[in-house]
């Protein structure tokens, strides 16, 4: 039977869910009662994993007090101002302000709104072009699918935002092209430190301080999605600090509550902000009915201080070091095609067999995982994995391979 709930990105037609009940550190449990590794910390955002008690109290406490209230105009809460503070001294640029949603579609949206809004406001409103990457991921609301490199999911959608260009990833000359071809009227230039959902692809060398400069060099901002790559999943708090990038816009979400509660935003560096607040007469007309929603916010407090107080910034590399040499042993033995991917973030790349049928064959090696396209399966696990389970990744994903293929020969 069709369930009432149509799901995300899911068949409209599909009828078979599996009901997740439970969960607590890195593994997961249905409503049949078996118990999986969430290899992929969710949907990339349970960097603390799942079963925090503390988070919990800490939230109902907030909810207790004072449920919510919203933050436009003179208002503000407690939680908000506090995790505005936290964020603002963790910020990859110093000095940086928080701009707050509850989604990293609507962080990017605002990111670019805010990036076209500053050019505008310090006399350059022509500049209204946005560059980003094929393949690349920034969400699904109509800004965040225009900047999405990957043009599957803008089909049958409509018209895009208009002004947006897409660069092939790693090519820097044809971001100089771009800069070229509308002299004056870029805004904004985004990219994703690696690419997380479009595939897993790290950056080359070079490359995204090559951004950098050709923002600075043409007067465009340069913002850094990291909505992925924050909070530890790098080994440090951001990808802009683990490549040396210094971003005038930071989209943030997911692992700023570990997903507890949705939550995102924006940091603005002083370079944006200075000229916001050059105009002591603009109104920002922009911001969310739950932006800085005090529930969302004091879980954001106890998550990020998880993070830093048990130091699973470290162990980020660590999950790094024993996955990928465990997929490395699996391309070695001809099991898999290709093995990519940076800090607590991986990807086995497939050849002969597709990647759906493999994620579903490792269901029943007791993993979760995560197919992108046909071709690729995705790991970014909690950071507080532990080893075995690190190890029962790889071998689910080594005997769901084998599994896909003696059904295809049978
Ligand atoms: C880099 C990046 N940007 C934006 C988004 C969109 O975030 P959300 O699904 O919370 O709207 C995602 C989601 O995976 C993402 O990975």
């Amino acid at each position: 039977m069709i369930p009432p709930f149509l799901h995300p990105f899911a068949r409209p037609a599909a009828e078979n869910f599996v009901t997740i009940v439970r969960g607590s550190g890195a593994r997961v449990t249905d409503a049949e009662g078996t118990e999986y590794v969430d290899a992929m910390a969710s949907l990339w955002y349970c960097n603390v994993g799942h079963g925090r008690a503390e988070i919990a109290d800490a939230v109902a406490r907030q909810l207790r007090q004072l449920d919510a209230f919203h933050t436009f105009e003179m208002f503000s809460n407690e939680p908000a101002d506090e995790v505005a503070g936290i964020l603002a001294d963790l910020a990859p640029v110093p000095g940086s302000r928080v701009f707050f949603t509850s989604s990293g579609s609507e962080a990017v949206d605002s990111a670019l709104k805010i990036a076209r809004l500053a050019q505008a406001v310090r006399g350059e409103p022509q500049r209204r072009f946005v560059v980003s990457r094929r393949p690349s991921y920034h969400g699904v609301t109509y800004g965040g699918m225009a900047a999405t490199g990957l043009p599957a999911n803008q089909e049958l959608f409509g018209s895009m935002l208009p002004d947006v260009v897409q660069t092939p990833k790693d090519d820097l000359e044809a971001v100089r092209a771009v800069f070229e071809q509308h002299p004056g009227q870029v805004a904004a230039v985004i990219a994703e430190p690696v690419i997380g959902a479009a595939g897993v692809y790290p950056p080359q060398p070079g490359y995204l301080q090559g951004l950098r400069r050709l923002c600075d060099e043409h007067g465009a901002w340069l913002i850094m999605d990291e909505v992925i790559c924050g909070f530890g999943r790098l080994g440090r708090w951001w990808g802009a600090q683990r490549f040396d990038v210094r971003p005038d816009l930071t989209t943030f979400a997911k692992a700023v509550t570990s997903g507890y509660l949705p939550l995102g935003g924006v940091l603005v560096a002083p370079a944006v902000r200075q000229v916001l607040e050059s105009d002591a007469s603009l109104v920002l007309r922009h911001g969310h009915t739950y932006s800085g929603h005090p529930a969302a916010c004091a879980a954001a407090v106890v998550a990020l201080d998880i993070i830093r107080r048990e130091g699973l910034m470290d162990r980020a590399g660590k999950v790094g070091d024993r996955l990928s040499t465990g997929l490395r042993a699996l391309h070695a033995d001809g099991q898999i095609a290709d093995v990519r991917g940076d800090g607590a973030v991986w990807a086995a790349g497939l050849d002969d067999v597709d990647a759906a049928a493999v994620r579903d064959a490792m269901l029943p090696h007791g993993v979760i995982a995560r197919p992108i396209g046909t071709s690729t399966i995705s790991f970014c696990p909690p950071l507080v994995i532990d080893d075995d389970d690190i190890d029962r990744c790889v071998e689910a994903l080594d005997r769901a391979v084998s599994d896909v293929r003696k059904r295809a020969v049978g």
